[in-house]
């Protein structure tokens, strides 16, 4: 067995928390591999929330949903993450959210995820976590923006009460090219 990389431990995190039927988010959604994993972990019956701010990144996503027969429990959302409170309802409880943040590979590098918002959405996330649920940040930082939102991200997860929250950071500290890092937070 091999280490994984942070993005791929994401999901061997998430996987055994989600059942059929649940309530996740995807904050960025981009080529759509997160939505297509959590689709595939809540099933015709759950309900996958996902937001991104760039319609042909959803557009994308979309086809494939259709492809694997998972548009049912998708809603993609043309939004920012930020906004998810308006999305849910005050009392729904969602089981897991994943962010991957930075830009998406193959596209405008100038659309970037950023630190105040993923706070916001972050904090959103967290009051409608169930017990036991996780919220998954997958954190690239060697872009432009990357660092002052790594730095932003991580001081916000520091300052999480121990007794309500458990925050796990995962990473390689021996590669170069400033290799993502995840950072997962479970209610307790
Ligand atoms: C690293 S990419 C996500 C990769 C994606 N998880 C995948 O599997 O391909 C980051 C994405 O976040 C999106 N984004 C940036 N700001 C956002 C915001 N405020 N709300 C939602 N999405 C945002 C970008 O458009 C981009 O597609």
């Amino acid at each position: 067995m091999n280490l994984e990389p942070a993005v791929k431990y994401s999901h061997t995190l998430l996987s055994p928390i989600i059942v059929q039927g649940d309530t996740v988010v995807d904050a960025t959604v981009g080529n759509g591999n997160d939505t297509l994993f959590l689709a595939s972990r809540v099933g015709s019956a759950g309900h996958v929330l996902g937001f991104d701010v760039q319609q042909p990144a959803l557009d994308r996503t979309a086809t494939q949903l259709t492809l694997t027969g998972m548009t049912r429990q998708v809603q993609l959302i043309h939004d920012g993450h930020e906004h998810l409170d308006q999305y849910l309802e005050p009392q729904q409880q969602i089981t897991a959210a994943i962010f991957n943040l930075g830009y998406l590979p193959g596209s405008n590098k100038r659309i970037i995820t950023h630190g105040e918002t993923t706070v916001s959405a972050l904090r959103i996330c967290l009051t409608h976590l169930r017990r036991g649920g996780i919220i998954a940040l997958v954190v690239y930082y060697g872009h432009p923006g990357g660092e002052q939102e790594k730095e932003t991200v991580l001081q916000a997860v520091k300052q999480l009460d121990q007794q309500q929250y458990s925050v796990l950071q995962y990473g390689f500290i021996n590669q170069i090219h400033q290799p993502p890092f995840l950072l997962a937070v479970q209610k307790r």
